[in-house]
């Protein structure tokens, strides 16, 4: 098995999934909190122009989806159409999420392999026959220990009575990895992220596994145990294995080899376990490389709780986009919560932030610049340093020999401030998955084109009419607008729509291609927006909130 290095297609694939999400019920902020940060960590990985697969899609079986049905009586199978078509798929439309697949475990894609990867594990005596009894969270789809339980009965996450089971199940020999589950910790420490996660599991797997009960004989809505048919795989084995079968496990050799294991499965602290423990022991049950990274993100809390449906605090991500707009949604979660902490949705710190950064700091620079250049130079971008309209033939702004045509102090510390900030940002978020720091430090460098403005007063230079003021002038604003280029890659990843605007109002594309294919390399490259591009005053990107 080529896992690593070059495979048929010359190079693997950088591999990010989310959770799959169960579909008894409409998505809110929580499930979109990781699907944005994956979405965000792939666009970037785009950029860097390497080879990128970003995986969602939906968990479709085991009772609490089948209860869900039955309680809104129709077929579990019509139950998640429905759930997927009008409320899962359109929402990570509307949050431009740009995955590559979507994959749901009632696809026979999934199910047929689901089905294979047990048969094997029971070929080689990974799995067995026993009896099960104790206490299971329909919420969670999990056997709870006793000792875990709050007041006797009550599942700590949902707050809810859990329900005792005894039934006849399958079991897959996890306690039989704990030692090698332990050697993988140790070898790989950047395994599991953030290191609070990684030292509860470590805890977890040194206390001692115990055997997994994989299937269920008291209802129907799963896959079927292949040679004992009476049975459904437990919910979890099933949906764990999306990870493999969505990328050609067991079907397309080369697609898998190209793509597992995953570089990222992005997941929430709450199901830590089974991707931490749970699916390495699987993957190694069957000899298959397990995947590079596990980043637990924390939860959005509502009143110190985890935000959900089932506690009524679930809200919609489009109540907060009506109002916000999709790019600051994107942006605002990612930014004010440091990712693997919680964090509490605050209506007031999200318009806040909305109207300091995005609006004033961000959408004001974008607008000053351009309308200063539409009423100084005619929306045409001047070359820094000339003080006429028309650049000479095949001259940029200021190409690689920047340098050489003498950036003065100002402008040289732009210039390093913006090669700063794109050392940070790439090592923050494409390495770290720390958002908020990678994100803090293109607004950081936001602030510092801000400030250069308000220093060199390009308003009152302008009154200057002398050739040397008009030189200046001219220079000021192709340092505003070449900082503008640059913010705009770096922050397409985050806010697409935006930068989008923003490219267009530079003029950019013309000249330097699509935004989506510029490059984070590239980016501090002083110089590149030309002279001659014609810079418009587009629409406002971040219009002033409306009273909610
Ligand atoms: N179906 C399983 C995952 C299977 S992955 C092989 C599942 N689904 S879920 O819909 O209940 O939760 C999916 C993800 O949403 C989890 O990572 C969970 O942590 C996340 N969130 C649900 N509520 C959340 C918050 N309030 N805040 C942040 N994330 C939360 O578990």
């Amino acid at each position: 098995m080529a896992a690593t290095g070059t495979t048929a297609s010359g190079e693997s694939a950088f591999y990010v999934t989310t959770p799959i999400y169960y579909v008894n019920d409409a998505p809110h902020l929580g499930h979109a909190y990781t699907t944005v940060a994956g979405d965000v960590l792939t666009r970037w990985h785009r950029q860097r122009g390497e080879k990128v697969w970003y995986l969602t899609g939906t968990d479709e079986h085991g009772q609490k989806i089948m209860r869900t049905a039955e309680a809104n009586g129709v077929s579990p199978q019509e139950w998640c159409d429905k759930l997927v078509e009008d409320a899962w798929k359109p929402l990570w439309e509307h949050l431009q999420i740009a995955n590559d697949d979507f994959i749901r475990t009632t696809e026979p894609r999934h199910t047929d392999r689901v089905q294979e990867f047990v048969q094997d594990l029971y070929d080689k005596g990974e799995i067995y026959k026993g009896e099960y009894e104790g206490p299971y969270c329909v919420g969670c789809e999990e056997y709870k220990s006793p000792g875990d339980l709050l007041e006797g009965d009550l599942c700590p996450i949902h707050k809810r009575p859990v329900e005792w089971l005894k039934e006849e199940n399958y079991f897959f020999r996890l306690s039989a990895y704990g030692q090698r589950l332990l050697e993988h910790y140790e070898q790989n420490p950047d395994f599991i992220q953030p290191a609070s996660a990684r030292n509860e599991i470590v805890q977890l797997v040194k206390q001692g596994l115990q055997d997994l009960s994989i299937s269920r004989s008291t209802f129907d809505w799963g896959v079927p145990i292949p040679w004992d048919p009476k049975h459904v795989i437990y919910v979890w084995i099933d949906a764990l294995l999306n990870y493999a079968t969505a990328v050609g496990y067991g079907s397309d050799q080369a697609k898998f080899d190209d793509t597992w294991p995953a570089n990222v499965h992005l997941v929430g602290k709450d199901i830590l376990r089974f991707h931490a423990a749970i699916w390495p022991a699987m993957l190694m049950a069957n000899n298959l490389p397990l995947p590079r990274k596990i980043f637990a993100n924390g939860w959005l809390l509502v009143g110190g709780e985890k935000m959900s449906k089932s506690n009524l605090t679930g809200i919609s991500p489009r109540d907060l986009t009506s109002h916000f707009g999709v790019d600051a949604y994107r942006y605002y979660f990612l930014r004010a919560i440091p990712f693997g902490q919680d964090g509490s949705f605050s209506w007031e710190d999200f318009s806040a932030r909305y109207t300091s950064e995005l609006a004033n700091d961000f959408g004001n620079l974008a607008s000053r610049v351009a309308a200063m250049i539409g009423k100084y130079f005619d929306g045409v971008l001047p070359e820094a340093g000339k003080s006429g309209t028309e650049p000479e033939a095949g001259r940029s702004g200021a190409g690689p020999e920047a340098k050489d045509a003498g950036l003065g102090p100002a402008e040289q510390a732009i210039a390093d401030g913006l090669a700063a900030a794109v050392a940070q940002a790439d090592t923050a978020i494409g390495d770290n998955l720390d958002f908020a720091g990678g994100i803090g430090a293109i607004f950081d460098f936001v602030k510092q084109v801000n400030g250069y403005l308000s220093d060199q007063a390009p308003w009152k230079v302008a009154k200057d009419d002398s050739p040397e003021g008009q030189a200046r002038l001219a220079t000021i604003l192709y340092t505003a607008a070449e900082s503008l280029r640059a913010i705009a890659v770096l922050l397409n990843p985050v806010m697409p729509a935006t930068s989008e605007k923003l490219w267009a109002s530079l003029g950019a594309e013309p000249h330097l291609g699509a935004l989506a294919d510029q490059r984070i390399a590239d980016v501090a490259t002083w110089g590149r927006l030309p002279a001659g591009a014609q810079v418009v005053k587009g629409e406002i990107l971040f219009p002033r909130l409306e009273n909610a």
